[in-house]
């Protein structure tokens, strides 16, 4: 056999020493060529006369190679194949293969590494095999296409991102990963200091403080593709560790930063998509809420919140005299989808979700099939039909209770009837504007809580209301929403120390323990803090809905279990007791 010529062997941009081609690049117009390539055992199929097909693979595909049927070769076996690409014979032609046009034949092998047989196929049989078991083994999981392709896709979304940063003149700085608390909110992972037994480090949940600092630093523009740690409950878009997309810019307003961002993002998704997506429309805060019931709204369908409070302004139905705000969903066609069972099961939600109870009217040609139809007016009855612009067959879902209530729950009914899965294209990104600066009230005190951090900047037109109506004050905070999904978060900051104290009074905060929880980083704003403000996304959830996966765990090479252990790792282990000493720790019964 002739070895592969040097110009079959340029021919890759992954050729080695060892290959002259990646398994799935082969073409017809490799035909003729001798080529080496190296991979994996994939499957077997003995061929008569002595033959064997064997699909070789690597992480660019397979190629289908014709051996000598004496080779031992199993599954997953290591080989390296040197032979002449040809083209297939007839009927053996795979045209859904990239290279299922040709074969490599006259095969020299060579058992680079013999192989157990792996506990499950390397293959899209994988996918229902126990997420445990994939997990256990990993490194077998990883070597499946599936997994391949979403860790290049992230590979490619990272550079797409980083150099949108650093074409717009971004510094990327890393900040520590031992730090003091921060004031996210989550809980956090303790690192115990050696030095100090009985004190510990945090690991951090955001580099909030850090970035902030790097403003009073003179740094301008800062970023980071920063991993954060959060003790939280996991679920489909949550992990402990996750990486963030962090950024802050000096001398800025909310547009500046929206734009930064936008850019970072709409580059990623051109980068995975190759299209680049419309500019990023805007929505208010209460706009949201209003028309989608949600602070992540969906935009990928309509089902919007309608408004009937007018319309039940003078009635005599008790359950929606009074109510602070009614509206409605319109289900098209849902009068006959929607049997007894399913809507008592809708109803149940709504209340779980905190409604007193949700009506339901089927549109008929007279008037509506309901059990509530006989409270309602004849004025009523045509006025609900024309603001839903029902027709007859359309299913129509009302709450009536306080406004954030009405909205939230007939949000909640939205989705659950209607959303498709988060990474169902087509993409939808939106911003979310104007945030309420207090969300909440603390239940002892009755004070108001931080609808994202306390050094959020109030909105300039919303100063006066900080006595009469603290809850109605917007903030100058931004969440940035991909089908439903929350991407990130972020906020023009307070720089000035008269603004950060009312913003604390109104909290609670007195000036005593402002100092001594938040001093550290408040102090040095006194040295000059420029007017700053940043974002955060999560790029694992980025990534996820752009590889159309629906758990950010598909697109983490080494994710946890739901219940947040490592099952290849076996870790969280018990602390190695000489270790825990040297530490000052015990570790106490379980306390119920
Ligand atoms: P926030 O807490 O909203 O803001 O976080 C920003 C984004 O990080 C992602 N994220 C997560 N992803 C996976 N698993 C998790 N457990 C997880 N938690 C958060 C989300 C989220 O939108 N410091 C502020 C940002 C700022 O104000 O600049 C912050 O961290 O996509």
């Amino acid at each position: 056999m002739t070895e592969p010529t040097l110009s079959t062997q340029a021919s890759s941009r992954q050729a080695t020493s060892m290959r002259t081609h990646l398994c799935g690049e082969l073409r017809e117009a490799d035909i003729g060529s001798t080529v080496s390539v190296c991979g994996w055992v994939g499957r077997r199929r003995e061929h008569g006369e002595h033959l064997a097909f064997v699909d070789l693979r690597d992480h660019s595909g397979i190629v289908q190679c014709v051996i000598n049927d004496d080779v031992d070769v199993r599954s997953e076996y290591v080989l390296k194949i040197t032979g002449t690409v040809r083209v297939r014979p007839e009927g053996t032609v795979n045209d859904n293969l990239p290279t299922g046009k040709v074969e490599i034949g006259d095969c020299e092998v060579e058992i680079l590494r013999t192989a157990t047989p792996p506990p499950f196929p390397i293959d899209a049989r994988a996918d229902d095999v126990d997420e445990n078991i994939r997990l256990k083994h990993r490194y077998l999981d990883l070597r499946r296409e599936r997994m391949q392709k979403n860790l290049r896709l992230r590979s490619k979304i990272n550079a797409a991102v980083r150099n949108a940063m650093d074409l717009q003149q971004f510094v990327e700085v890393e900040t520590p990963m031992l730090v003091p608390s921060t004031p996210e909110g989550a809980r956090e992972f303790l690192v115990p200091s050696r030095k100090e037994p009985g004190s510990f480090y945090a690991l951090p949940q955001s580099p909030q403080l850090f970035k902030q600092l790097l403003m009073v630093a003179g740094v301008d523009r800062y970023y980071q593709m920063a991993r954060c740690l959060r003790d939280e409950d996991l679920r489909a878009d949550r992990q402990y560790e996750f990486m963030q997309m962090d950024m802050e810019m000096s001398f800025v307003n909310q547009d500046d930063v929206l734009d930064a961002v936008s850019e970072a993002v709409l580059a990623a998704a051109e980068a995975a998509t190759g299209e680049r997506p419309a500019p990023i429309e805007r929505i208010t805060w209460h706009d949201a809420m209003n028309r989608f019931g949600s602070d992540k709204p969906d935009l990928r369908f309509a089902m919007e919140l309608q408004e009937l409070t007018p319309v039940f302004a003078n009635t005599e139905f008790k359950a929606f005299a009074g109510a602070g705000a009614i509206k409605a969903i319109k289900v098209n066609g849902g009068a006959s989808e929607y049997g007894r069972n399913q809507l008592d099961k809708l109803t149940d939600k709504a209340k779980s979700a905190g409604a007193k109870g949700m009506v339901w009217l089927k549109c008929t040609d007279e008037g509506f099939d309901s059990p509530v139809a006989k409270f309602l007016s004849d004025d009523e009855v045509p006025a609900v039909k024309a603001a839903m612009s029902a027709e007859t067959g359309d299913l129509i879902l009302i709450i009536a209770d306080q406004w954030d209530t009405t909205c939230e729950v007939l949000g909640m009914l939205r989705n659950e009837i209607a959303r498709p899965p988060v990474h169902e294209g087509p993409y939808r990104y939106v911003w979310v504007i104007e945030f309420p600066l207090f969300v909440g009230r603390n239940k002892e005190t009755g004070q108001p809580k931080s609808g994202h951090h306390p050094f959020t900047m109030p909105h300039p037109d919303d100063l006066d209301k900080f006595e009469t109506d603290p809850m109605s004050v917007r903030s100058i905070a931004y969440d940035l929403v991909l089908n439903g999904w929350e991407l990130g978060s972020g906020s023009i900051r307070i720089h000035e120390p008269e603004l950060q104290r009312k913003v604390f009074t109104a909290l609670g905060i007195s000036d005593e323990e402002a100092e001594k929880k938040f001093g550290f980083f408040l102090n040095p704003f006194e040295y000059g803090a420029p007017p700053h403000g940043g974002f955060a996304f999560g790029l694992d959830r980025l990534v996820a809905i752009l590889a159309g996966e629906e758990n950010i765990r598909e697109v983490i090479a080494f994710p946890k279990t739901q219940s947040g252990s490592d099952p290849m790792t076996n870790s969280p282990i018990p602390g190695d007791p000489k270790a825990m000493t040297e530490l000052g720790l015990k570790v106490l019964p379980p306390t119920d």
